[in-house]
Order: structure tokens, then C-alpha cells, then sequence
């Protein structure tokens, strides 16, 4: 049996798609309920519903075999195990934002506190650039941050830009792009290699279907 970590929330349904076109029979998981495992009814495979952030920890301890998760919790969580395929959906960018009018101000301060679900990956962001900042981890609506005066800038990710438009932000610098990964663990490549190569190899053949499909 392989067990498969699923991150709750934005890229679930898109996650749900793909692993139905590649075979996995995600039916029960479709139903309206709070459950959080499901298997197919062959129970070859078996689904855990997890917070996107702990979709790592779970492929790590090899509780999952194998995970779908978005590269930017994988940054965050920087936890060892194997990325096998960008899967293409969750295109997002990790972007610096705040006030317009802020851009030049907050360049040149020397001491800026940012808001952000990523204290990581912020935190390495600013270390690279030499620049001394105080991370102050929120766990949402951390456009919240400059609006309130909690931070000057936000470090977060930015998909349609709507949420920052609304809020009045800009993006002032521009970290990454990310999207949704399938990853696996390290023993679970080597121990369950057939089944976990077969799975990884039918994804990797919906991901083709997929993208065959959208330019037919
Ligand atoms: C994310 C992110 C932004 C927003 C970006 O938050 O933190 O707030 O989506 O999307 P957009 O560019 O399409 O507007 P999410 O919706 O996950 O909610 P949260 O603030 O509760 O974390």
C-alpha cells in the first residue's frame, strides 16, 4: 500500500484531478465529509488530508510515501526528502510587497520588520541580501501587516494579485516562483520502488494528458 499526503486546501482539487487521471480512484474522497483518510476501493492506495505545512513532515517520517504540496512549503518546512515533479498547478510567485509609496523607504531603513506565513524563507530572503530584518510570523491575512502598521513590508505569495490590489500593496520585490510538487521519501523510493515508480510514472503521464488536453 502507499499512502499519499494531501495538503488541504487551494491545491487540493487540482491535486484530486490529477491523480484521477492517473488512475487513482479518489471517489470516496470527493464526498461531502470530515474524514481524513481514505483508501481506493482496491486499498492499494491510501489518502491523509494534512495542513499544507505538514504535508513534509509526514513524506519525511514516512508516514506518507508520497506528497502534494506547494514548493513554497517545501522551502519553508526545508525538510530531506525527494522533489520528484513539478506538477505545474498552484503557480504562485513569493514576492516582497507593501505601501507603494513605502518602496524607497523601507529599501534604505535600517531596521524593517516583516509580516509573513514564511519566516524561513524570509528570513534567508534578507539574510542573503545583507539586509537586517525582524520577522514577525503571522498565520494569515498577513496583508494585515503594513494595513495595520504591524510591519512595513509582508512577505508572501501572490497568485491573481487581487488580495494586494484591494489592500492597496504592491509587489516591491519579486523572491520566486513556486507551484504544486509531488515529492516522496527517501526510503520509501528504495523499498517500495515498484510501487511508488509506477504511481510516480502514471502522474507523470496524466501531467502529459493534462497539458495535451489544454492546448487541443
Ligand atoms: C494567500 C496569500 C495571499 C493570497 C494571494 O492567502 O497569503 O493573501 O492568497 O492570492 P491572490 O494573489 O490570488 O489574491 P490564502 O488565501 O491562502 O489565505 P490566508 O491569508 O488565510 O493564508
Amino acid at each position: 500500500m502507499i499512502t499519499i499526503a494531501l495538503a488541504k486546501g487551494r491545491l487540493m482539487e487540482k491535486a484530486v484531478n490529477l491523480l484521477e487521471i492517473a488512475g487513482v480512484d479518489c471517489r470516496q474522497l470527493k464526498q461531502p465529509s470530515r474524514k481524513l483518510i481514505f483508501f481506493t476501493p482496491d486499498r492499494q492506495i491510501r489518502m491523509i488530508l494534512v495542513k499544507p505545512n505538514d504535508v513534509p513532515t509526514y513524506v519525511e517520517y514516512g508516514i506518507a510515501d508520497m506528497g502534494i504540496v506547494g514548493k513554497d512549503t517545501l522551502l519553508e518546512e526545508g525538510r530531506s526528502l525527494y522533489e520528484m515533479l513539478d506538477l505545474k498547478f498552484g503557480q504562485c510567485r513569493l514576492v516582497v510587497a507593501g505601501f507603494p509609496e513605502k518602496q524607497d523607504v523601507w529599501i534604505t531603513r535600517s531596521h524593517t520588520r516583516v509580516a509573513t506565513k514564511y519566516p524561513n524563507i524570509a528570513r534567508n530572503y534578507f539574510l542573503h541580501k545583507g539586509k537586517n530584518v525582524e520577522i514577525i510570523k503571522l498565520n494569515g491575512s498577513v496583508e494585515l501587516g503594513p494595513l495595520t502598521g504591524l510591519a512595513d513590508v509582508i512577505v508572501d505569495i501572490v497568485e491573481s494579485g487581487r488580495t494586494l490590489k484591494e489592500n492597496g500593496l504592491v509587489i516591491l520585490e519579486e523572491i520566486c516562483s513556486v507551484s504544486a510538487r509531488l515529492v516522496v521519501n527517501r526510503v520509501s523510493l528504495k523499498m517500495k520502488n515498484r510501487e511508488t515508480k509506477a504511481l510516480i510514472d502514471n502522474i507523470q503521464m496524466a501531467l502529459e494528458e493534462r497539458k495535451n488536453g489544454e492546448v487541443n
